[in-house]
């Protein structure tokens, strides 16, 4: 099947006067239509930069140094402004994990959802739009949604404010559903709520969907694949979240599952958190040389090749699978 997104070998760094950050180092990932892809790694992994460079938004002092990102075959670094907004309004859905920073303080929640929808259909009358902004409330069960329409995100609940967003990346049916850590902070029956949503939009629609997180128990429950992020770089990945889930390899998903509650397996902590908010990727080798417990020589010098230790899943490590 062909892909609905493709990133190929991206680097992207950050430029400021003090210093460079690079943050993603040759991170590949590909979405196939029907896909829910659970994308892990933990905090300062590099997951929200990653899906920044996805929609081409990394802000005045982000780069990418090299690589590609293909959507539907189109190559998105090419794409001129239009042709940007039109693909983050209406293509991919990006819900963010910061409800009240990403929802206008003083312009009603209808408003805002209905100048989302004029955006992708420009020709739509005032009340089409009114009509699809009610709707898309009632999709992510928001009582009372006409009287809703008026309301300012400051006068939601956190749960309700991060629904609204749900809303505001669905409205326009796009054909790729990214969540970033939608449902961090939420408590555990608003969360199963709005990943089920996720599921059944999915599902209904025939799209596909990124979840985004730090928990491979959300992965475990909700995605058919997987993906593992480390300091900006896929580790390990798995057409089926069961067999990683059972035959983890790499030592950095071993000790993402150490510390996972309700997984099948529990596994050591091989590799030690990061000693500096943002460690510098070793310039040559592998780059967990520095935090990998089972780290030997040849890991000083030369990257892991991709190895394929059981059909469709596959891991960047010298030593996969051995460690216990
Ligand atoms: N605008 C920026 N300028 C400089 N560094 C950044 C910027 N955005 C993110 N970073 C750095 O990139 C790394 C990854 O960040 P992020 O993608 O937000 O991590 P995650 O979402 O996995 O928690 C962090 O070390 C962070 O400090
Ligand atoms: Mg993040």
């Amino acid at each position: 099947m062909s892909d609905l997104l493709r990133a190929q070998d991206v680097y992207v760094s950050f430029y400021t006067a003090k210093e460079t950050v690079r943050v993603l180092n040759g991170f590949s990932f590909s979405v196939q239509p029907g896909d829910i892809i659970g994308l892990v790694g933990e905090s300062g992994s590099g997951k929200s930069v990653a899906i920044s460079a996805m929609v081409a938004l990394l802000g005045k002092t982000g780069k990418i140094d090299s690589g590609e990102i293909l959507f539907k075959g189109q190559n998105v670094l090419a794409l001129n402004e239009e042709q940007l907004r039109d693909l983050r309004c209406r293509e991919i859905g990006v819900i963010p994990n910061n409800p009240k920073g990403m929802l206008h303080p003083i312009v009603p929640i209808g408003t805002q959802l209905e100048n989302r929808y004029r955006s992708a259909h420009p020709t739509a009358k005032k009340e089409q739009a009114r009509a699809r902004a009610i709707q898309a409330l009632e999709m992510v069960q928001i009582p009372d949604p006409v009287k809703r329409l008026a309301v300012l995100p400051g006068e939601l609940s956190g749960g309700m404010a991060q629904r609204v967003l749900i809303a505001m990346a669905l409205i326009n049916e796009p054909n790729l559903v990214i969540a970033d850590d939608a449902t961090t902070g939420l408590d555990v029956t608003v969360q199963s709520q709005i990943l089920d949503l996720i599921e059944a939009q999915v599902q209904r629609t025939g799209s596909a969907a990124v979840m985004v997180t730090h928990d491979l128990g959300i992965v475990a429950q909700y995605c058919k694949k997987v993906a593992i992020l480390c300091m900006g770089k896929i580790v390990e990945a798995s057409d089926s979240v069961e067999e990683l889930l059972h035959n983890a390899a790499h030592p950095y998903t071993r000790t993402l599952l150490s510390a996972t509650p309700g997984v099948p397996r529990k596994y050591e902590p091989w590799v030690d958190p990061p000693k500096a908010a943002h460690m510098a990727i070793p310039a040559e080798g592998c780059i967990l040389q520095h935090r990998c417990r089972n780290c030997r020589q040849e890991c000083l010098r030369s990257q892991p090749g991709k190895t394929e230790v059981a059909p469709g899943h596959w891991v960047d490590c010298c030593a996969a699978g051995e460690v216990k």
